[in-house]
């Protein structure tokens, strides 16, 4: 019967066999120069086939520690300080010369001191009224405790249970002096079985090196007879280029989340907009710079929007021509509702929340209402690495009553936080339709710089009225770009890079 064993099995088989006896498995691996791991796993294999095994023994391993490897190089402290008396050939010394020529620590010094009185070489006497030292003894055989420590000088560490009865006496009178540590190790021998001894190599075959398991392999176990090249975990895996979420679609569903979890409900609206909610119930008048053709895109087809209810839009020229019942002086000038009739391609997402507060009039809606709008809007710029023509806007609104500027910086700092900003700070702003306004500055750990995000603040009562949002029931509001975040987010230099969607950045975002 032959055996098919990997190739590396074979070579430490016959190691194995021309040693005979049992070997201890770490000793193996260095001298064949492979992993310790690696030679167990070729034993696990010789065991499979009953070739061999291995057993395990506890011992104590004891080694020199750094004291001790010191003694090693330079002498035991009396041995050191016996060296000195004879080198100097003085056969009596006062103590305190002795320590100072000793350079020894004197805690030290004291234990050589002891120990060459007990080996018998040294008397000490006072009589002269000085401590003196004698060189007694006419000849210093090496002791004991010296061979023991010299033992040491071949292999740092040994067996304690190999010590003789002898050593094991000179072991334990030096341990008393902290020189060494004791550790216990676990140690694997590994032998040949009887049927490991007498097989012959002959009838021993490698399996072939194969790197691939086909489903034949696997379905008539086959597989078992191949030498399988093991994988390196540690390599890198092919790429993957399967589809995949765009990563502002993904950082769209992370915003959304943020206010679901806060409580708010989406909302969306037209993007061909009538000027009536992008500007005129925002309380921008007529005339307002935003409102230019540089500024705003407007469409030939359709060229009106329809607007809302007539008592609406009456209420909301009020509003611009005398302040209607918003106790506002109003704009002054004669409000033309072809003008609101205009369309534009909406230029923020607060057209949007206009709609909402028309609906909140129009159903008679309790308080408080919460939503959000995440959206494209289109301002005609010129485009370059920091601005888009076309672009998204982040905006929510909390419709509620006694509400104040405390529960929207409080709203705010929840909001940016769930972003991922820590701190947020705001300033004075302005905006034409909310009173007090706000800017929103965060700081990003990042760069450790503080960044503008947006805007926010409290809808003015022009803007609320012809909606039947009075006092003490007010709108807070916020909003800001989306792709500015994103440029953060995602580490891009170029805002235009979101739409262009280089692939290389494409394929390095995650699933
Ligand atoms: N609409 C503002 C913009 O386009 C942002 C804003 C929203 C400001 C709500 C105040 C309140 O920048």
């Amino acid at each position: 019967m032959t055996i098919k064993l990997k190739k590396q099995v074979i070579e430490i088989l016959t190691v194995l066999k021309k040693k005979k006896t049992e070997q201890l498995a770490s000793t193996l691996a260095k001298e064949l120069n492979i992993d310790y791991i690696v030679l167990m796993a070729a034993i696990n294999d010789l065991i499979d086939h009953d070739l061999g095994g291995f057993r395990e023994k506890e011992i104590y391993q004891i080694s020199l520690n750094d004291e001790g490897q010191n003694y090693l190089e330079n002498g035991l402290p009396e041995n050191q300080l016996l060296n000195l008396m004879k080198e100097s050939d003085v056969k009596e010394i006062s103590m305190e010369d002795l320590i100072v020529k000793s350079k020894l620590d004197k805690q030290i010094f004291y234990v050589g001191l002891s120990n060459m009185r007990k080996n018998g070489w040294i008397a000490q006497s006072k009589a002269t009224g000085e401590n003196k030292i004698f060189l007694v003894a006419e000849e210093f055989p090496e002791t004991d405790v010296e061979k023991f420590m010299k033992s040491f000088k071949a292999n740092l560490t040994r067996d304690y249970s190999k010590l003789s009865k002898n050593e094991q006496l000179q072991f334990d009178l030096l341990n008393r002096r902290k020189i060494f540590t004791k550790e216990k190790k676990t140690q694997r021998y590994i032998f040949l079985t009887k049927k490991g001894k007498s097989f012959k190599m002959s009838e021993i075959k490698e399996l072939t090196h194969i790197s691939k398991i086909t489903s034949e392999m696997l379905s008539s176990g086959t597989w078992k007879d191949y030498d399988i090249k093991p994988f390196d975990v540690t390599k890198p895996g092919p790429s993957l280029k399967a589809g995949k979420t765009h990563p502002l679609v993904n950082l769209i569903n992370q915003i959304r989340e943020i206010f679901i979890s806060m409580g708010f409900t989406e909302i969306r609206g037209p993007i061909v907009e009538s000027a009536f909610f992008n500007f005129d119930a925002l309380f921008q008048p007529q005339d307002h710079p935003a409102r230019e053709l540089q500024d705003t895109f407007y469409l030939n087809n359709p060229k009106f929007a329809k607007l809302p209810e007539k008592d609406r839009v009456l209420a909301v020229k009020a509003t611009h021509e005398n302040g209607g019942d918003s106790n506002s002086l109003g704009w002054r000038y004669q409000w033309d509702e072809n003008i609101a009739k205009q369309t534009v391609l909406r230029t923020h997402t607060t057209a949007t929340t206009m709609r909402r507060l028309a609906q909140f009039y129009r159903n008679n809606d309790k308080t408080p209402v919460k939503v959000f709008c995440i959206d494209r809007v289109f301002r005609n710029e010129k485009l370059d690495k920091s601005h888009l023509a076309e672009f998204t806007q982040i905006e929510g609104i909390v419709i509620d009553e006694n509400v104040n500027l405390s529960d929207l910086i409080g709203l705010l700092s929840e909001f940016y936080k769930k972003m991922g900003f820590e701190k947020i700070i705001t300033r004075p702003g302005f905006f034409p339709y909310t009173e007090p306004s706000m800017e929103v500055s965060v700081y990003y750990d990042k760069l450790g710089e503080w960044l503008e995000m947006g805007g926010s603040g409290i809808f003015r009562p022009e803007v609320t009225y012809p909606w039947g949002i009075k006092n003490p029931t007010r709108v807070l509001a916020w909003g800001q770009g989306l792709e500015r975040i994103a440029m953060l987010y995602y580490d891009r230099k170029d805002i235009r890079d979101l739409y262009v969607n280089p692939i290389k950045w494409l394929r390095q975002q995650p699933y």
